[in-house]
């Protein structure tokens, strides 16, 4: 057996944390490629629940490697934050945590330079993001003249130097954009981050080059995708999606590995939709069915607590994201939670001014002016969280499963019915 990638195929939060953790016995390696601490994973494990953020979630089992590849955003303190609860839970990282010389630092700026934006007047502007500095942090990146790197932390008298030029020019954009700002002050700004760099200098390395080691030695990778596929700043509803290519298209710049090493490409989706932040939303449920699949599913944001919009499957948008993804196979989660809902709806086409549209349009104003399509199937009276076999699944939940695997191109190997590991259907 080889690699083998998880990503999300909708708007992020399709629990493929708990895919990743049902997995991992089977993997050596699980590597983060992209994100930041935007990303929140609730992993329930022995009664025990973890929230995870920046670190790949095998870290919770012991022996498994977890590398933060360089196309992640790591804002340090949230990141020493996160290891020190995990620690606290009696999970250490020590030794089998790498993080990448090449990846990017979110400085303290950054989240300024998102609450310009997030904050500003017009909310025609508000993109709806975690705040988390992930968007300006990336667009340093691909600015280049602004971008920290996680290697040139360990070159302290030119990081200095180059962080107070920096610093200068972003305190002077700030105070003339951002009403009582205080400028940040580059000296004490450096030896906070060189002190962070000398507390995370055990677990830098070069990932690229460590992770082509470990595959060239038989180790199994496990990439673990952050955020979904429709959220990807290429292939999403732009510009209402993340800064990084949270697709599998991500998985290549993002970790160093030509995806050649993969031959499972598993696409998470959730039995529904759901999205938090700005942007369309074709089969949204603003209504009384809406809130009820938020509160079944507690459907609020792990990073923001924000309350997330639920709506019916859109088999328009998820596959194309199955496509770029390149999915191979399904995972259906959280289909206990629309048990009980008489009948069930799954847009497999739009309309739009009269012509049914089968691809996810590119333009915003296009998008927002498409109506779903539906196709309605029965649904099932009773619970299902205390099913394990597919056999015993009723026949209805079966045939809505099956559809979407039939819309989507690919087969359904996985159903989820509830947050614990033992809640999961291997579909035969
Ligand atoms: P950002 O990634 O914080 O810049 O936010 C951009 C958009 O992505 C917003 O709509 C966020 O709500 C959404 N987003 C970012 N991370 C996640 C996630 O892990 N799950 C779901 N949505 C996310």
């Amino acid at each position: 057996m080889g690699s083998t990638c998880v990503v999300g195929l909708q708007w992020g939060d399709e629990a493929k944390g708990k895919i990743v953790d049902l997995l991992c016995d089977r993997y050596d390696v699980v590597v983060r490629y992209q994100g930041g601490a935007n990303a929140g994973h609730t992993v329930v494990h022995e009664g025990v629940t973890y929230k995870l953020s920046l670190v790949p979630t095998g870290i919770l089992r012991p022996g498994i490697a977890c590398v933060i590849g360089n196309g992640v955003v790591i804002h340090p303190p949230a990141l020493l934050k996160e290891l020190a609860t995990l620690q606290a839970q009696g999970v250490v990282a020590n030794d089998r945590l790498f993080i990448s010389d090449r990846a990017h630092v979110i400085l303290p700026y950054h989240l300024a330079e998102e609450r310009l934006t997030e904050e500003s007047s017009d909310s025609a502007d508000h993109i709806g993001t975690t705040r988390r500095g992930i968007g300006p942090c990336y667009r340093d990146k691909v600015g280049r003249v602004h971008g920290v790197r996680v290697a040139d932390l360990y070159h302290p008298a030119v990081f200095r130097e180059r962080l107070a030029r920096i610093v200068d020019y972003k305190n002077r954009l700030l105070s003339a954009m951002l009403p009582n700002f205080s400028p940040f002050d580059a000296g004490a700004v450096a030896e906070e981050y060189l002190q962070y760099a000398e507390t995370l200098r055990p677990f830098v390395t070069d990932t690229s080059a460590w992770l082509h080691r470990a595959h060239s030695e038989g180790r199994r990778l496990l990439f673990e995708g952050a955020q979904g596929s429709l959220l990807d700043i290429d292939h999403g509803s732009y510009p209402y999606v993340t800064s990084s290519n949270s697709s599998a298209a991500g998985i290549a710049a993002g970790s160093g590995m030509p995806t050649r090493a993969i031959d499972r490409w598993i696409g998470v989706v959730k039995a529904y939709t759901t999205r938090v932040g700005g942007g369309p939303f074709p089969t949204e449920l603003d209504n009384e069915l809406g809130e009820r699949i938020r509160r079944v599913g507690r459907e609020y944001g792990t990073v923001t607590g924000r309350p997330r919009r639920c709506g019916w499957f859109d088999a328009v948008a998820v596959r194309h994201a199955a496509r770029v993804s390149g999915s191979t196979e399904l995972a259906v989660m959280l289909l206990d939670v629309i048990a009980g809902i008489d009948e069930l709806k799954v847009a497999v086409a739009y309309e739009r001014g009269g012509r049914r549209v089968d691809e996810l349009p590119a333009a915003l104003p296009d998008l927002e002016q498409c109506q779903p399509v539906y196709e309605t199937l029965p649904g099932w009276p009773e619970p299902i969280d205390g099913i394990r076999r597919w056999e015993d699944l009723p026949g209805p939940a079966r045939d809505y499963v099956e559809f979407l695997g039939k819309q989507l191109g690919a087969p359904v190997r996985i159903v989820s019915v509830g947050p614990d590991r033992s809640q999961t259907i291997l579909v035969p």
